[in-house]
């Protein structure tokens, strides 16, 4: 569903992604780790298609198409969501109406009718409940004021409620309290199933303990410089990232 090849973009004249090859199929659980400022918030900030990045060779083809051609809302209304590490907030919106407003905007785009405010509100309540986030939470304005625990539930459910083919989750697990971390967790493996991928992108091993990778990488300056299963987090849980700098292999390939 996700096949990117050869990625190599930049910010300011400055690369950051140096060579990224990846896929992903339906069913699949993705892990990218790797230490601050790899490059891991930048290859999702591109695969939504945040302005600032410029791709400079390479492709992404998402579920056959050009990924790179789409803009932002083609590429959530096509079943891809994005969660970010510092969620925004949007005074003066509801988290209602921001979800309901995003998930009619995707059914309209797919030509069904819009989900009628009694059904989105049962929809809504259930996934609420799942994510053990307050009903009060649904008036919220979007965001503000939510602890960092509350806001990372808040986008498992978005993810729950949106109901993506492909979802990107950039640290979502970062500042969670082992409470929030399980939570979070359940929700992911709760909405994971044979017809989605998911890529989870993490700084630590933590959020792995829960939710099952089926493939672990690690990205390094700009580049995925080892996959492997989920042992591969363990591995670097113990021994950090230091040892594949400079592998032997890596020298080589250089
Ligand atoms: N808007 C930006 N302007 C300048 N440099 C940036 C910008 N965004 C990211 N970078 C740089 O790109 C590199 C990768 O950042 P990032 O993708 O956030 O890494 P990670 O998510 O793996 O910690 C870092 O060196 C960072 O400083
Ligand atoms: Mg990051």
């Amino acid at each position: 569903m996700l096949e990117i090849k050869n990625l190599f973009a930049s910010i300011d004249g400055k690369p950051i992604l140096k060579g990224v090859n990846l896929t992903i199929k339906p069913g699949e659980i993705h892990a990218i780790m790797g230490p601050n400022g790899a490059g891991k918030s930048t290859l999702a900030k591109i695969l939504a298609g945040h302005p600032s990045y410029e791709v400079d060779e390479g492709s992404v083809i998402y579920q056959g198409k050009n990924l790179l051609e789409m803009e932002p809302e083609e590429r959530a209304h096509a079943g891809l969501f994005m969660s970010f590490q510092y969620p925004i907030e949007i005074p003066g919106v509801s988290n209602t109406q921001f979800l309901r407003t995003a998930l009619n905007a995707k059914r309209k785009a797919h030509g069904e009718a819009e989900m009628s405010l009694p059904d989105f509100e049962e929809l809504l309540t259930e996934k609420m409940k799942m994510m053990e986030i307050k009903q009060e939470f649904k008036e919220r304005n979007l965001n503000e004021g939510f602890s960092g625990g509350e806001k990372k539930r808040n986008e498992i459910l978005q993810m729950a409620v949106l109901a993506p083919e492909l979802a990107i989750l950039d640290e979502t697990d970062s500042g969670l309290d082992i409470d929030a971390m399980r939570i979070v967790a359940k929700g992911i493996n709760l909405y994971s199933s044979k017809d989605v991928g998911l890529l989870l992108i993490t700084h630590y091993q933590r959020l792995l303990d829960y939710v099952k990778p089926t493939y672990v990488h690690v990205m390094l300056d700009g580049k995925i410089v080892q996959s492997g299963g989920p042992e591969l987090a363990l591995e670097l849980e113990n021994k950090g990232y230091d040892w594949l700098v400079k592998s032997p292999e890596e020298e080589i390939v250089e």
